[in-house]
């Protein structure tokens, strides 16, 4: 049986909206899996932005109109890559355009536009809507996900999620939306890159249930377009320390850390979480390496306390053409992120891993606004309910 076509159309043909057309390019990559998708249109509204596009075979509209997306009945899915105030516009027209949306994060520039992107969702139940996060799509940190599910770690002691950046290092770099409260959103670092590092967490159960935070504007002002310094009010680093409850009474700490500056980090996205009986390690700077903690026996030495690691290879959640001993990079993650999305919008993910839902991204605003009150008062703050 052939498999049933998706056509997407993509808003905001800037790093991300490039970034999907091209791995999208490589869905052939895929094994048997249950849907094909192609490019077919994008929108921004600068029309030099379209140009780039015309690479892509597969596309055959070019618009700086988002609406001619949305009433497009040959468009099945919609992928909005824009500035973070402009979310819940775009989101809600997309929903109610009755389309497919992969959002980006942070899924609104703040609570309340999460909570109004929710409520469009709770009225058009067809819409089949989930967010963006592809680190976890790495094959090290699927197995990191496969152990920590296994219940090898025993009762855990301790879990450490970070996503760093340090490309902000450089103090000439100009100022763009993303360190501007006005377009970034008040929680800054936490809007990029909080839901990256909060992905894994929740969806493992780990929910804080309360915050301590330590939130940094390092560099308050940036050169402008002309070269003059202008404000940069966006923190940017956040280090959460949160309070983890599980029904089954353990209780251990969870630290969330989403940096700008963090010298020597490039797109560096790592989880760590330790149990009585075990550990796992992985982070993206090494790709392939994953590293896992028991207590085993040594021959002549007894029983000691080891660290191993093991190359992971490039087969991820979905089966792929790509040899298994090869390597897997960003642009895999993303085309496993696709897969995860659109097999569950046809209703065929299984019991595979899946992208971020809108509660775990409205979850993630609750946690940004206990850290931003935690800021002001220097106390630990409930997560809302
Ligand atoms: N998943 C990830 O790893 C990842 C990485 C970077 C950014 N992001 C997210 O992706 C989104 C976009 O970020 P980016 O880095 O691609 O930004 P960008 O600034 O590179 O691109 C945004 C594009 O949107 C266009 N645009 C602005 N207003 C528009 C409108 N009204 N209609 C259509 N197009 C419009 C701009 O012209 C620009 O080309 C943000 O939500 C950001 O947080 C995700």
């Amino acid at each position: 049986m052939t498999a049933p076509t998706v056509n997407i159309g993509i808003v905001g043909a800037g790093l991300m909206g490039r970034e999907i057309a091209v791995a999208i390019q490589r869905w052939p990559a895929l094994i048997d899996h249950p849907v094909r998708a192609q490019v077919t249109a994008v929108c921004d509204i600068n029309p030099d932005a379209l140009d780039w596009f015309d690479q892509i075979p597969t596309v055959t509209t070019k618009t700086t109109d988002y609406a001619d997306l949305l009433s497009d009945p040959s468009i099945d899915v919609v992928y909005i890559a824009v500035r973070h105030d402009l979310h819940e516009e775009m989101y809600i027209a997309a929903i109610r355009a009755g389309k497919g949306l992969l959002a980006e994060k942070p899924f609104g520039i703040d609570r309340s536009a999460a909570e109004n992107i929710l409520e469009a969702i709770r009225e058009n139940p067809e819409s089949f809507v989930r967010c963006s996060s592809e680190m976890p799509f790495f094959p090290g940190a699927q197995q990191v996900i496969n152990t920590i599910r296994s219940g090898a770690l025993g009762r855990l002691i301790e879990v450490r999620s970070s996503f760093l950046h340090s490309s902000d290092l450089d103090l000439d770099k100009g100022i763009n939306w993303k360190r501007q409260t006005a377009f970034c959103g008040k929680a800054g670092v936490m809007n990029d890159l909080g839901l990256h590092a909060l992905h894994v967490p929740l969806r493992m159960g780990w929910n804080p249930k309360s915050v301590f935070s330590t939130l940094q504007n390092l560099v308050p002002t940036r050169p402008g377009p002309d070269g003059v310094h202008v404000e940069c009010d966006t923190f940017d680093n956040a280090v959460l320390t949160t309070d983890v409850h599980l029904p089954d009474g353990q209780q251990f700490p969870l630290t969330v850390e989403t940096k700008r500056i963090s010298p020597g980090d490039k797109n560096t996205w790592e989880i760590r979480a330790i149990g009585l009986e075990g550990g796992v390690f992985y982070s993206t700077k090494n790709p392939k390496q994953v590293s896992t903690f028991a207590v085993v026996d040594l021959p002549g030495i007894g029983r000691e306390q080891v660290w191993q690691h093991s190359d992971s290879g490039s087969q991820s959640v979905w089966p792929t053409v790509t040899g298994g001993i090869f390597e897997s990079g960003f642009s895999d993650s993303i085309l496993q992120m696709w897969a995860a999305f659109l097999a569950e919008r046809a209703g065929l993910l299984g019991d595979k891993f899946g992208c971020v839902t809108p509660e775990e991204a409205m979850q993630t605003h609750r946690i940004y606004d206990a850290a931003l009150e935690s800021h002001v008062t220097r106390s630990e703050v409930h997560v809302a309910d």
